[in-house]
């Protein structure tokens, strides 16, 4: 994580839920802290449970292999459990919700 970076937007479709994405922190505990629920399940890129589309933007991955075969990565896919945000993201995610 580069201290001082200022953190990223991120937008969830189609609900349209926004919140702050620090580089250095994944997408979905960036969400939750924002009290944005994505789905979830092991949290360490295996189970696919949170697998979703990045619409736009870039991310980066914290471990080596996420659960991705290369065609869905070239196809969008990402996983938000091990995905941190390479500037703004906007990703689809039908099954997110709002706390507030
Ligand atoms: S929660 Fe299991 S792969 Fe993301």
């Amino acid at each position: 994580m580069s201290a001082g970076a200022p953190p990223s937007t991120a937008q969830i479709e189609p609900g349209g839920f926004r919140f702050e994405a620090e580089a250095g922190r994944t997408l979905l505990q960036s969400a939750e802290s924002a009290g944005i629920e994505l789905p979830s399940s092991c949290r360490n890129g295996t189970c696919r449970s949170c697998i979703c589309r990045l619409l736009d933007g870039e991310v980066r991955y914290r471990i080596e292999w996420p659960g991705l075969s290369r065609e869905e990565k070239a196809e969008g896919w990402i996983l938000p459990c091990v995905a941190e945000p390479v500037g703004d993201v906007r990703l689809d995610v039908p099954l997110a919700f709002s706390h507030f």
